[in-house]
């Protein structure tokens, strides 16, 4: 039966979730529902109704490195080998849609989910992101790119409002997604939870119809985020396909009173619909080997290939020679994180591994080196211990250890989900712990976990080497021993840059921001972009990554013609690019990340304004020893385009542009000027941009002035001074956001009911406020579900609660916070049975 032929309620019924995680399905036109699971790095098939936040129990799965550690791969191939081992574990656990990949542009280091994010550059979050996706799609299961778009901040999450010019959010912050669309087609994406430029992700057309489907070609489904959606009826009409997890049938009976009053084009209910079932037919499968634990032999090459991509992703940091470990070394290991491995964050992504191994056993299992002994070293919730820290020097001290391994790092508390960092040093207690080692005299090669660059104090202060392990998943333990022995050379470099310290941040002044509207001041100055630009020193360049091999980069070529003058035809940039030859130059086999960087041409008046440089392709390569390898990196749509957002096209200035190749972003040994000429990019011809919605005041709008002075702040470094009126003056903001809002709506968090002048509404939430804290210095692991409850806004209450809240009831629920408290748990009261009695009409309506 034609989806069509089906009623209107039956439609709207498709557009809902039937769980947390099923879709729902239709019997009469075959359709069947569907399951979606988490998530980016491994499956997270959860048993029973469960909760969306990983406390549930879950099925065994293998646990993958996370996406800010597979980045530093630089190996889409890579990244494609593990999405082809999530796409069978997730078929084989009876899940059709895989979440993931996380591939939001690390705007500030602190943000609690950059773990699960790529990197700060688009060129790497897309690239590494089309590996992942086509490799889990090459097993017919659908994976779900997340989160689109412009969400950089866990505080006040599902309410927020991403305040951003049209140019960048482009540039920056959509354009991994575009090369991830257009390089792997996703049957599906999810939306985020906050709003752009003051529209909701998952209603917003600009975004879904006119970018994600015009001008990208997507052909998928439009799922929202957990209770990211907000009108059923916007989102069906924007281009926002499924609400998940379960609004119930208020969500149905929503859109099912809107086509009657012609509100909602029947035809737009039709797309949604049929956008869903196309899900449900291209992930079909007849039951063979499904909803099983996994079988062992796939346990067994799945950790195999998770220490694969753990071996390729860990990144030397520093290195005076002690590495690799010399045979017969004796060593005292101390950390904590030895003994009790940390290898994943927390939060949705939370994966239940078939395995767990840690450092410390793998040292002594590893041929060639002896572990002379353990000691904790630090309480790994950072409480000061003297006793912990003496007991490990007096270890290192001993005459039978010839090298100390110091594994330090982040704990539990610091990266999740729905909670942001509030600092980016390391505990105190570790680094003090490192502090007192030195004392011992021994070689100290610290061994580091974490899943964002931290502050280190102590670099070039007696430690002897870095090994940077990110969260390495389940196998990441015996893929750092074999870096350390030398089985493995590592070759993993920084996809983020690790700054001095976080004050050097371009968004530091206003990260997180703690009111509604996130104001993207920094315009395109997000990481290497500003650091470059403004030359302001880093710990570690992005792009950075050591060897134990030397390599040599000569012989640059631009279109075949070796360095000197090139022009770039017009016609022809898709199959132009630069060649040039990598060598290894050690006696060992080796791998690099070759990266392109370009500039435009040096700033004319009323030129294009643009980072210092720009990532535009890479390649990782490996290379026996003495060998040398000609390389080639292409032009591509996205090597000299820039957003015209006047014009809504995308455009290429003319002039004599450079190109530079190298090993990060700070070390470009090869340079050569190239002229482009000015391309209209006709083919990409885009929707103009959409009018930001966010409140009154125009001061300053695209007064020139005031863009001079914010251009001059920018270019000394001073971004800490660039303010509102001058960042819109820059960028073309056409509003400056208002503030905070006076009274509450269905749309603030809970959290901010903390100012409420009902005492009913202030108590809840200062006791939840408490008992997250709480619960969080307890056990040392944040409390997902009360800190999902405070960033919640009411609205988000009838999407989660399977029908039982309508939107008549968050009304209810709003006026509580706004201190009507008696009034508004009476209309709570009564609108519970009203929605209740028409769900159940509702229900026997679609069952017969
Ligand atoms: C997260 C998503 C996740 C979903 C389902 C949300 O809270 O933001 O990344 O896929 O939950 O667990």
């Amino acid at each position: 039966m034609n989806l069509e032929e089906l009623s209107v309620e039956e439609r709207a019924a498709l557009l809902s979730g039937g769980s947390e995680w099923d879709s729902r399905g239709n019997k009469r036109a075959g359709v069947p529902s569907f399951v979606m699971s988490d998530g980016p790095h491994g499956v997270r098939r959860q048993l029973g109704e469960g909760d969306h936040l990983g406390l549930g129990a879950s099925k065994p799965a293998t646990c993958f490195p996370t996406a800010g550690t597979v980045a530093n791969s630089w190996d889409p191939d890579l990244a494609e080998e593990m999405g082809r081992a999530l796409g069978r574990e997730a078929h084989d656990l009876d899940v059709n849609v895989l979440l993931g990949p996380g591939m939001n542009i690390k705007r500030n280091p602190l943000c609690g989910r950059n773990f699960e994010y790529y990197s700060e550059d688009p060129q790497v979050a897309g690239r590494m992101a089309s590996g992942l996706i086509k490799g889990i799609q090459s097993n017919g299961i659908s994976a779900c790119p997340k989160h689109f778009a412009v969400n950089s901040q866990e505080l006040r999450r599902q309410a927020s409002n991403s305040v951003i010019d049209e140019r960048m959010m482009r540039e920056l912050y959509l354009t991994a997604f575009e090369i991830a669309v257009r390089e792997a087609a996703p049957h599906a994406i999810m939306t985020s939870y906050n709003q752009i430029n003051g529209v909701y992700a998952h209603e917003n057309k600009h975004l879904l119809q006119d970018i994600l489907r015009d001008e990208w070609g997507f052909d998928g489904m439009v799922v929202s985020d957990w209770g990211g959606s907000n009108s059923a009826v916007a989102a069906a009409k924007a281009g926002g396909s499924l609400e998940m997890p379960s609004p119930g049938y208020t969500s149905v009976r929503e859109l099912i009173a809107a086509v009657k009053a012609g509100e909602l084009p029947e035809s737009d209910l039709n797309a949604r619909a049929a956008e869903v079932a196309k899900i449900a037919q291209l992930t079909r499968f007849e039951g063979v080997g499904r909803d099983d634990l996994l079988r062992d032999d796939i346990v067994a090459a799945h950790h195999d290939v998770a220490r694969t991509v753990a071996e390729n992703s860990l990144v030397l940091l520093k290195n005076d020679a002690v590495l690799p470990l010399r045979p017969g070394t004796r060593l005292a290991v101390i950390g904590d994180m030895a003994c009790t491995p940390r290898f994943q964050g927390s939060g949705s992504s939370k994966v239940n591994a078939t395995r767990e191994e840690n450092l410390l056993d793998e040292l002594k299992a590893c041929a060639g080196v002896t572990v002379a002994g353990y000691a904790q070293g630090y309480e790994r919730q950072g409480a000061h211990n003297p006793a912990l820290v003496n007991d490990a020097v007096a270890l290192a001290g001993r005459v039978d250890v010839d090298a100390v391994i110091a594994v330090v790092g982040l704990d539990e508390r610091s990266e999740s989900e729905g909670l942001d960092r509030s600092t980016m040093a390391m505990p105190q207690a570790q680094n003090e712990l490192i502090a007192a080692l030195k004392t011992a005299g021994k070689p100290i090669i610290a061994v580091l976990v974490a899943g964002s660059p931290v502050e280190l104090p102590w670099l070039d202060d007696g430690i002897n080497a870095v090994l940077y392990v990110g969260l390495s998943g389940q196998a990441g333990a015996s893929a750092a021993v074999r870096v350390l022995a030398g089985a493995v050379n590592p070759s993993g470099h920084l996809a983020e840059t690790w700054p001095l310290r976080y004050s050097d941040c371009p968004s530091a002044g206003w990260y997180p921001e703690t009111g509604r509207d996130v104001i993207y001041r920094e315009g395109p100055f997000v990481g290497y972009r500003y650091y470059e630009t403004a030359h302001v020193p880093v710990r570690f360049p992005f792009g950075y990554g050591l060897s134990y091999s030397d390599f040599t980069y000569s012989g640059l070529s631009v279109d075949g013609h070796s360095v000197d003058e090139h022009s770039v035809d017009e016609h022809s940039v898709d199959e132009r690019g630069v060649s040039f030859v990598v060598t290894n130059d050690s006696d060992i086999p080796g791998a690099t990340v070759a990266q392109l960087y370009v500039a435009g041409p040096a700033e004319p008046a009323g030129g294009v304004l643009r980072p210092a440089r720009e990532l535009k392709g890479f390649r990782k390569i490996r290379l026996g020893a003495h060998e040398s390898k000609v390389v080639h990196i292409a032009f591509d749509r996205y090597t000299f385009r820039h957003y015209d957002a006047a014009a809504g096209a995308w455009r290429t200035q003319s002039g004599q542009w450079t190109l530079m190749v190298g090993t990060n972003v700070e070390d470009l040994p090869l340079a050569a000027p190239v002229t482009v000429p000015f391309i209209i990019n006709d083919d990409e011809q885009t929707a103009p941009a959409a009018p930001v919605d966010t409140g009154s005041g125009n001061a300053g709008l695209h007064d020139a002035a005031l863009a001079d002075r914010a251009l001059g702040h920018y270019l000394t470094g001073d971004v800490t001074h660039v303010t509102d009126a001058e960042v819109a003056a820059l960028f073309g903001h056409d509003a400056i956001p208002s503030s905070a809002p006076s009274k509450f709506s269905a749309n603030d968090p809970i959290s901010s009911w903390k100012y409420s002048k009902g005492f009913a509404a202030r108590t809840i939430a200062r006791t939840l406020i408490r008992r997250e804290a709480k619960i969080r210095e307890k056990t040392g692991a944040p409390d997902l579900n009360v800190l999902f409850i405070l960033n919640m806004p009411p609205r988000a209450m009838s999407k989660m609660t399977q029908g039982m809240v309508d939107s008549a009831m968050v009304d209810a629920v709003v006026r509580i916070a706004n201190g009507h408290t008696l009034r508004g748990a009476g209309a709570f009261i009564a609108g519970f049975f009203r929605n209740r009695g028409a769900n159940n009409r509702l229900a026997k309506e679609l069952r017969s």
